[in-house]
């Protein structure tokens, strides 16, 4: 808080220093092309950072050649789209500062960028393959191909997972896509709002196994980001005391939804934008309470008129990966505390020094403030320790500083498809002011957590 005092009294100094805060504030809506550090952080494909193909099936097919044609396009058989007409790189962490470290996602192109590279038949031969890579790097990013709508998405998503879902029970408000089943819009709050890192619902008992975004609109100011953080180096890179903590006494969920229209109007909180009509679908309440017990988690209606949604219980911190078995940072504690939405405005001003994110976060602070603190309110989805005690300032602090070391900014292209190990790999939303981005997401079906004992196992 006062950093970001220092920060505003700063920049009401810049016209004693010979520049103009209004030319500072309306330069910033108009840039397109971003600042130089910005230009590190958010690199598409680096071709100083060539790795390796290290996977080779016999029989000749799907063999890494160098010296393979760079061709594949309509008049080429599916079958010869193979992975001799790609190739691959990676984006940077944000770990160190220049931005030499180079992590995930997987970026997988056509060689050249070659028009109209089958992508569907490039998938179909070659699952096994991109399956691996999604295991080793978490995420992996299919860009430079033909992909321009929903159905495009639905389509492309099918050939690499074709058990997809369309239900949703996590906490941002998304509408499905015209022209398709599984595409829905990413989140349908305001762009300039920021969604931290999350496994896709976590908190659930049966959260999705893949993800995949798309990009139909690309943003063309700065932000706007899908940014990716890796949880299996989040869970080693915690602070030792708070990871044993957290194995002792376990996270406690308590998720509040009203009835549809009894929603705050103005509100920084997501969640609480979202009915349980909208989270089930249903206006039914046993129907409610069916699909609950399915998917195993309980519910108890509250409020003079019993029609709140809440539904409270107990759920491990870290997670053993289904196929890896490593340990994996697991749950949504930093998302829906007080202090995140302020906080990640905050980062977001001090990544790309946009005035009016600084200005966001200022306002937001003293909004949480008012709200959580002094008026004592609960977040829709509130998380605590097991046995009740709330997340102290520091372990909040220290949590968000851990995810961020791990996180990668992938600057979107149109036409980029993006496939994530939800049991690995965290995505969040980078605040923008543009207002064209379009982001679409679908889902795979559900995975049973295994809630296995993790800690104490070497990282
Ligand atoms: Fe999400």
């Amino acid at each position: 808080m006062i950093q970001i005092l220092l920060h505003i009294l700063l920049l009401f100094r810049l016209p004693l220093l010979g520049s103009s805060f209004s030319a500072v504030v309306s330069s910033a809506g108009r840039r397109t092309e971003p600042s130089s550090s910005y230009i590190k952080s958010s690199a598409g494909i680096d071709r100083r950072s060539p790795i390796r193909l290290n996977y080779q099936v016999g029989e000749g097919r799907n063999l890494l050649v160098e010296d393979a044609p760079s061709f594949c396009n309509e008049f080429t058989s599916p079958l010869d789209c193979g992975l001799q007409h790609i190739e691959t790189s990676l984006l940077p962490s944000s770990a160190t500062s220049d931005n030499s470290v180079y992590v995930m996602p997987l970026v997988i192109s056509p060689k050249n960028y070659t028009k109209n590279f089958c992508l569907r038949g490039f998938i179909k031969n070659n699952r096994d393959w991109i399956d691996q890579q999604v295991s080793e790097y978490g995420a992996v990013l299919f860009r430079g191909f033909d992909i321009n709508s929903a159905a495009e998405v639905e389509q492309e998503v099918k050939a690499l997972e074709p058990d997809l879902s369309n239900d949703y029970r996590g906490t941002s408000p998304r509408n499905a896509v015209d022209g398709s089943t599984y595409v829905f819009s990413a989140a349908e709050v305001p762009s300039h709002y920021p969604i931290a890192q999350h496994l896709e619902m976590s908190f659930l008992p049966a959260p999705p196994r893949r993800l995949f975004f798309s990009a139909l609109q690309a943003p063309k100011t700065k932000g706007g980001e899908t940014a990716l953080s890796d949880f299996r180096k989040v869970y080693r890179d915690i602070p030792e005391d708070l990871r044993e903590k957290l194995a002792r006494k376990k996270l406690r969920y308590t998720r509040t939804h009203y009835r549809k229209g009894a929603n705050p109007l103005f509100t920084n909180d997501i969640s609480s934008l979202e009915s349980w009509q909208d989270v089930f679908r249903t206006s039914d309440k046993s129907k409610v309470e069916e699909i609950a017990a399915k998917e195993n988690f309980p519910v108890r209606w509250e409020g003079r008129k019993k029609d709140v949604f809440v539904s409270e219980y107990q759920s491990e911190p870290f997670q053993l990966h289904p196929v890896t078995k490593e340990p994996v940072w697991f749950n949504h504690a930093q998302v829906f505390h007080w202090t995140t939405y302020p906080a990640e405005l905050w980062n977001s001003y001090k990544r790309i020094r946009d005035i009016r994110l600084l200005l966001q976060s200022a306002r937001a602070w003293v909004m949480a403030f008012a709200t959580y603190v002094i008026s004592r309110r609960k977040m829709a989805l509130t998380v605590t320790f097991g046995d009740g005690e709330p997340f102290s300032m520091k372990e909040m602090g220290s949590i968000r500083k851990t995810i961020h070391r791990h996180m990668t900014f992938n600057r979107w292209q149109k036409g980029d498809l993006l496939e994530i190990d939800n049991f690995a790999i965290s995505h969040g939303r980078e605040p923008t002011y543009d207002k064209g981005r379009k982001i679409v997401v679908a889902w795979s079906s559900a995975l049973n957590k295994s809630n296995d004992p993790v800690y104490g196992l070497s990282p």
